[in-house]
Order: C-alpha cells, then structure tokens, then sequence
C-alpha cells in the first residue's frame, strides 16, 4: 500500500499547503490523513478536499511517514506528549508552527525522528506563499526534496540557516499582515482624496500585486526603478519627497526588529 502524507491540525495553513498538493497531483488527496480534534473542521476538510480527518493523532502516525506539524504554538506540547512514543527514524516531522525551533522540537518529538522546519506565510493560501525550510541534522536530502516540492507548489521556497528563523519570521512569516496595513494606508489615502472606499481598495491592491509582477519580472534594482518612476517636477517625485522626509523607513525597521524580538521570546 502506498504511505500516506499526515498532518497534526487541519486550520488555515495546514489547508493552504493540501490546496497545493491538490493543484499540482503532488498525490491524491485521498492518500492525505489529518488529526483535527475539532469535528465540524474536520468534516469540512473531509467534504471539500475528499481527505480522511481522525480526532486522533496517534492513528496519523501509523499510517504516514511524513507529517505536517500544523497546531497553534501552544498545543504542541500536548500533542507532542501523546505522540513522542511513536514516532522512530522512520518517520519525519514537518514543523510550520512559528517560534519553535529544531532544538526545542527535538525535545518534544524525540531524539530518533527526523525534523524540518520552516517558516511559511499565509500568502500560501493564494499560492504565492514564501516559505523559509530548515532541514535538521538527521533529515536526509530526499526529505529537503519532498517538503520543497509540496511547499514549492504554494509559492517560493528558500532554503536557510535556523540562525535566520526571527527575521524570516519578521518580514515573511508576519510580512502579509505589514503589506495589508500599507494597502490600507494607501486605500484610506485614496478615500481623502474623494475616491469611494471600494475603488480606492481595488486601486491600491492592483497596484501592490502589479508592481510586485513588475519587479520580478524585470529583475529590475530598486533604487533605479523608482528614480525612473519618480521624474524631476512629476508626480511621484513630489509624493516620494514626503516619504523620503518621513520616518518611513525607521518605522518599517523598527516594525520588523518588534517581530522578530517578539519570536525570539516565543522560541524561548
Ligand atoms: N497563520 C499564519 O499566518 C501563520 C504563518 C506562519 C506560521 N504559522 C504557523 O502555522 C501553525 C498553524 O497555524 P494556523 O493559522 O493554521 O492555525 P489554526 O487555523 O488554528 O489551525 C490549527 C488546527 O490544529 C488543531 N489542533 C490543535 N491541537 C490538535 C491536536 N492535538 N490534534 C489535532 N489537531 C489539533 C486545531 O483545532 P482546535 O481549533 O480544536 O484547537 C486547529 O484546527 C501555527 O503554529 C502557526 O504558528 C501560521
């Protein structure tokens, strides 16, 4: 029989990432098992994706050999207590749950199984996810591929030193909420001037997800494209004299150095 991909919690992310696995046929979804001890979610999850959902954690670990760790922070210990006993060399554990790190993991799961972390975000639920990937000591190199691969489906995917775990969490991991704030800054912008509330929502996303398209498409150095955009006595020019007389940059420094202090406390 073929093995099974599981997961411990069927929420947001852990949906994001079956998402994926459904559009590129990583597997079928049939041979997905999710432990998810709240019963409406999970039968949500079984009626929409055709996955199995169980209440129990224990019975994931018997069917899968790879599994995503997908609870909140705080319910990790819990489930880890119930499923230390069981889980051996032969069983890998895909750790997205922010703040906790291989060490800390190792502690809870087991000195035998083998561990990856990462840091995704939740643009995964669109796709366009960024997820940072930390193999530990004992995962092999075919463990790197497969979480790249079913991770690569819902976006990008980088591979980095646990060193970098705070930032990554920082400016991608909490960076969706910082980007929203600034669409909504921008919106609110457009409202002051007389655009309706909609039209200014729309104008500001459009233009986040262009200029992002843009950038990448053209490769093109972020100094340069703005001075292009930004001519002498035009419009931009006298927008981006506000911003560059502005604290606008310490505060996006500053906001990011708040988030990664604050998953360096939470690691701890
Ligand atoms: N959301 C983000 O933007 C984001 C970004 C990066 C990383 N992450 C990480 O991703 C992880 C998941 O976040 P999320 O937003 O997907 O959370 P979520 O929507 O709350 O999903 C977690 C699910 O796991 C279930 N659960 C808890 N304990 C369980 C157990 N022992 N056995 C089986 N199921 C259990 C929960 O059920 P109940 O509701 O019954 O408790 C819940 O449905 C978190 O650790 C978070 O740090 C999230």
């Amino acid at each position: 029989m073929k093995r099974r991909l599981g997961f411990f919690g069927a929420g947001k992310m852990a949906e994001g990432i079956v998402q994926a696995i459904a559009a590129v046929g990583t597997m079928p979804l049939g041979r997905v098992v999710m432990a998810e001890t709240f019963p409406a979610r999970a039968a949500e999850m079984a009626k929409r994706y055709g996955v199995q959902t169980t209440p129990d954690a224990a019975a994931v670990v018997k069917a899968a050999d790879a599994i995503f760790l997908a609870v909140k922070p705080q319910d990790v210990a819990a489930l880890a207590a119930q499923v230390k006993p069981l889980l051996t060399e032969k069983k890998l554990v895909i750790s997205i749950v922010a703040g906790k790190s291989l060490a800390t993991l190792r502690k809870m799961f087991g000195v035998q199984v083998r561990l990856v972390r990462v840091m995704p975000n939740l643009a995964l639920r669109a796709k366009e996810g960024m997820c940072a990937i930390c193999p530990a000591k004992n995962a092999t190199k075919a463990d790197v591929k497969l979480v790249e691969s079913i991770l690569g489906a819902a976006g990008q995917t980088a591979l980095l030193k646990e060193k970098d775990f705070d930032a990554v969490t920082a400016l991608s991991g909490s960076g969706p909420a910082f980007f929203a704030y600034m669409e909504e800054a921008m919106a609110e912008g457009g409202v002051k001037l007389g655009l309706k509330p909609a039209v200014a929502r729309q104008l500001a996303e459009q233009t986040m997800l262009g200029t992002a398209a843009y950038l990448r498409q053209s490769g093109a150095n972020l100094g340069e494209f703005i001075a292009g955009v930004a001519t002498k006595g035009g419009t931009t020019a006298a927008g981006m004299d506000v911003m560059r007389a502005s604290d606008f940059k310490k505060v996006v420094a500053a906001t990011l150095a708040a988030a990664a202090k604050r998953s360096a406390e939470l690691g701890k």
